[in-house]
């Protein structure tokens, strides 16, 4: 029988993993019998290479790589152009599940069909929806997109059996920041305080380590390498390697062969020394930033540092020693590095088992799923159009909540226009991307402006989905919209790039 896993669709790397027989999550190994895949992608259509060897070819054939596509999921026209053609973040992130999953594959022995694919907790609800278009078209059945540290904490909780704790997840992964506090009961988590920043992540750090190199070699060298594609692809990869050696080390040097400006077409070798000081100096603003989110995200659900009783770290960069030492300082704990690769994947395995297990291997717990934004629609106040929030963000799905008093704002007006927000500002010019959904409501016949009675319910299922209703209570009249966030890519293109996966040899 063709199995469900869980999948953790990282930045930088890609985990599978599925609850074994005795109701434990494995982590599935890829071809090279790793656990974690790198999240790269080489094109030579229809040939595609995803994992390591895609990653070396940064070095080689930069325009041919793609990586870090996490980071444009739900960014509408964002695309990625090789060779003149064009590929959406859906498409590229689905040849990385492919690739994960037929590895998986092998490593199991048996089909897998489904899969829970998790992303992070700030993630909108369009990022979600992409996320699940890359699932549907690598092939999969999405059974849910659940939210990374959620998936942690589930982990963590089933593996530990932590009892009625306020939990604290500290995600820095390789591109994106998420903190989550989370309430473990004895079979039920439920989402208190979420934040974070998708933008902030290990890469951010390797990019510190680049600029301290490149400027130490044009202050001892003369040298200046930031135009140099190839050797700037190197330099980036032997920063991240230099990051993760600064974890055990208190210094490491960068190696490179540089142009000689005085001979061309000649090189010569530098060495640049970099200190765990250093380093931690030039990327203090960073961990600035997540202490600053930190703060904010306990204050969103009114709590104390020692409020906390758990601090739980996942994420590969969450092994820098300056976190772990942020953290200690700020709470006077002592976080948890806990499985920082594989809990994640760990946690959307026992999502999936949730769903789909067999009797036996099924998890008693329920997780609650919260709404990641909070959704609103626009009404004129004292003559300035403003967002009333309606369902408020961390509200547990699935979830109703209907408001009466709308009404028309000027006489005789035969249509009433319902725009829907997805977000915590009022004020309806701050959104770039303007609503995402609009629908009419007629109001029928027409009525001095102030005289109809109109209400809007929202209502959201488990997955996310959201449903509009409005109703004009004195004629009856309503009218609904569930939102579709299909809108990021045209028809031609989703059955272009479906005819270009079903031809693609992925390895
Ligand atoms: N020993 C280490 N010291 C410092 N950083 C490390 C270490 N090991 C891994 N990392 C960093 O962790 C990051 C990868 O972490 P992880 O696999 O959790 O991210 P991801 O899941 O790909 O990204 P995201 O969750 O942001 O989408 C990379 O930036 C990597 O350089
Ligand atoms: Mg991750």
């Amino acid at each position: 029988m063709a199995k469900a896993v869980g999948i953790d669709l990282g930045t930088t790397y890609t985990a599978v993993s599925i609850v074994d027989d005795y109701g434990k999550p494995v982590i599935l190994k890829n071809a090279d019998g790793q656990v974690t895949t790198p999240s790269v992608v080489f094109f030579d259509p229809p040939n595609y290479t995803v994992g390591e060897t895609a990653l070396q070819s940064t070095i080689t054939d930069p325009e041919r790589v793609v990586q870090f596509i996490k980071r444009f999921m739900g960014q509408s026209g964002y695309r990625v152009q090789i060779d003149g053609k064009e590929y959406s973040p859906e498409f590229v992130s689905a040849l990385i599940l492919r690739k994960v999953v037929k590895d998986a594959e092998m490593e199991l022995g048996d089909e897998i069909d489904q899969a829970v694919i998790t992303v992070p907790a700030y993630f909108t609800e369009q990022q979600r929806h992409s996320t699940l278009e890359a699932g549907e078209l690598a092939g999969l059945k999405v059974l849910r997109i659940i939210s990374e540290p959620t998936a942690a904490a589930l982990s963590y909780g089933i593996q530990r059996r932590a009892n009625n704790k306020k939990i604290l997840v500290y995600d820095l992964g390789g591109g994106t920041f998420d903190v989550t506090i989370l309430q473990c009961l004895e079979n039920d988590f439920n989402v208190l305080s979420v934040g974070g920043d998708h933008r902030l992540g290990g890469k951010d750090f390797d990019d510190r380590i680049v600029g301290f190199v490149e400027d130490r070699i044009k202050a001892n060298h003369g040298v200046d390498i930031s135009g140099d594609i190839e050797l700037a692809a190197e330099l980036r990869l032997k920063s991240e390697a230099a990051k993760r050696q600064l974890t055990g080390r208190q210094s490491v040097p960068v190696s490179l062969k540089v142009p000689d400006q005085a001979n061309p077409g000649r090189s010569i070798p530098v060495k640049i020394e970099i200190s765990r000081e250093a380093f931690e100096e030039v990327a203090s603003d960073l961990m600035a930033r997540t202490e600053m989110l930190l703060e904010s995200v306990l204050a969103k659900a009114d709590l104390e540092w020692s409020d906390i009783d758990e601090l739980l770290c996942v994420g590969g960069s969450s092994r820098m020693p300056m976190v772990g030492a942020m953290l200690n300082r700020l709470s006077n704990k002592k976080p948890l590095l806990h499985d920082p690769d594989e809990c994640v994947a760990k946690g959307a395995a026992l999502q999936a088992a949730i769903m789909v297990g067999e009797e036996g291997t099924r998890p008693e717990i329920t997780v609650g799923h919260v709404l990641s934004h909070s959704l609103g629609v626009a009404v004129m106040s004292n003559g300035r159009p403003i967002i009333d929030h309606i369902l408020p963000s961390l509200t547990r799905l699935p979830a109703t909540e209907r408001r009466e008093g709308y009404t028309t704002t000027t006489d005789n007006q035969s249509v009433v226009q319902i725009r829907i927000y997805e977000g915590e500002s009022d004020d309806p010019a701050s959104y770039g991307k303007g609503p995402i959904g609009v629908f009419n409501l007629d109001t029928t016949p027409v009525r001095p402006k102030g005289q109809p009675k109109l209400a809007v319910e929202f209502r959201c299922d488990e997955d996310g989905r959201i449903t509009a209703l409005a109703k004009d209570s004195d004629t009856g009249k309503e009218n609904f919209l569930t939102i579709s966030l299909a809108g990021q890519r045209s028809e031609f293109e989703i059955s272009d790039e479906s005819q270009l996966m079903s031809e693609a040899m992925v390895s």
